[in-house]
């Protein structure tokens, strides 16, 4: 069977700056991981160098075939503190976006990816009434600067993702690996030296991942909107839009009315902030199956990936059906991936997603684009390094780059528009 995909399609892979960069030692990561009793399995380090390796990089991408490159500008170095921009920083990213150009790869930019400047922290975080001021006028900065190079841009990644950690974790009753709620839970002692690190106490600690409350996800969607206008104003050509984590919710006799809850609390109760956008990013790695008890655990002998989800690649097409039931405006697949160490599970993990997102555009639902999640192996946040979400390995003690065949195979689909 051969799936041919509309002419214009994007094809491409994505990461994050604090993920691949190294260093970003002005971003409230980087003082969670260096914490005493930090609870992250590394430290990033250099992580994969990217700031200083970005052109190999990018020329390494077009060269697999693929045409777009997803990634994210860190707040931290163009802001190093409040109100004073970087020059340096500023012409890193548009050097970066300039080799994407000369590469033939077309950029989606995110503002932000979890990792916020230390200095936020010292003001409140994201419970301060300043944030989406301060967050627009960053945005407003760079795009003064780069806008015209910028044809996507993401304002926030997975703006839901902290109901869903803090849902996830007070259903196991685990204590969670990053502070989600200041309301719910207790800080970890870590967390105290984390703020003591961004020079702050831990009351004033709020990080991206604490935004789980009514009152810090509408300064959020302020924050969004605020950010959307200012982008627009000094770049009105540049498509604005933000991503969220989207599990594929499923029920199982009894567990319908969980499951219609869990989606209004995921997506539905954000949809109003989306309105004004010019396209959703979608981000999907497995599906969650909910019983009369609440969440069902995969079935003994389902096939788990490394970070213990299940495998399941019809998930995508699923969460596009559901999404498109209340959107206006075109989908993005901004994320998509797998963690594991057998590169052929990945290739099949692809190979159906995408067979599955054809479905939907064959049936009508506007999807621009897949960005796999992720081009290189990389930092995975608290996990470390021991997740292999990449299409290429990475040699961290010689930093060479291994492309691995799901590479290859995604960069076939790129330069045909064709999956077989
Ligand atoms: C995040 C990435 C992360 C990936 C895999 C997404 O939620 O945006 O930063 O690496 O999932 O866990």
């Amino acid at each position: 069977m051969k799936y041919l995909f509309p002419k214009d399609f994007i094809w491409g892979s994505a990461t994050a700056a604090y993920q691949v960069e190294g260093n970003n030692t002005g971003s409230d990561f980087w003082a969670e991981e260096q914490a005493e009793g930090s609870p992250y399995a590394d430290k990033s380090g250099d992580a994969i160098d990217h700031y200083r390796l970005y052109r190999e990089d990018i020329a390494l991408m077009a060269s697999l075939g693929l045409k777009a490159y997803r990634f994210s500008i860190e707040w931290a170095r163009v802001e190093p503190a409040p109100g004073q921009y970087s020059r340096s920083a500023i012409e890193h990213y548009r050097d970066m976006l300039n080799a994407c150009y000369e590469y033939g790869l077309m950029p989606v930019v995110a503002m932000h990816h979890f990792s916020s400047p230390q200095w936020l922290m010292r003001i409140g975080g994201w419970a301060s009434p300043s944030v989406p001021e301060r967050f627009s006028k960053y945005c407003e900065v760079v795009f003064q600067e780069l806008g015209s190079l910028i044809p996507y841009v993401l304002t926030f990644n997975e703006i839901n993702l902290p109901v869903m950690l803090r849902d996830v974790f007070m259903n196991n009753g685990l204590v969670p690996p990053v502070g989600i709620d200041s309301a719910s839970w207790r800080a970890p002692q870590w967390r105290e030296s984390a703020a003591r690190l961004c020079g702050t106490t831990v009351d004033n600690y709020v990080t991206f991942h604490m935004i789980s409350d009514e009152a810090k996800i509408a300064l959020l969607k302020e924050a969004h909107i605020q950010a959307r206008e200012a982008i627009k104003r000094v770049s009105p050509q540049t498509r604005v839009g933000l991503s969220m984590a989207l599990s594929d919710v499923q029920s199982v006799p009894g567990g319908e009315n969980i499951a219609e809850e869990r989606w209004q609390l995921y997506f539905r109760k954000y949809l109003s902030m989306l309105e004004g956008d010019d396209f959703f990013g979608l981000q999907n790695y497995t599906r969650e199956v909910y019983g009369q008890e609440g969440l069902v655990r995969p079935a003994p002998g389902a096939e788990l990936t490394q970070m213990k989800y299940e495998y399941y690649p019809e998930a995508l097409a699923n969460v596009i059906r559901k999404v498109a039931k209340d959107l206006s405006i075109p989908i993005l697949i901004t994320e998509h991936g797998i963690g594991t160490d057998d590169d052929v599970r990945r290739v099949n993990f692809i190979r159906t997603a995408l067979a599955g997102l054809h479905s939907c555009i064959r049936d009508g639902i506007a999807v621009t684009g897949y960005l796999h999640w992720t081009t290189f192996d990389n930092f995975e946040w608290n996990a470390g390094y021991s997740m292999t979400f990449g299409l290429i390995a990475v040699d961290r003690s010689t930093q060479e780059r291994h492309p691995k065949e799901s590479a290859h195979y995604l960069g076939r689909i790129a330069q045909t528009n064709t999956l077989e």
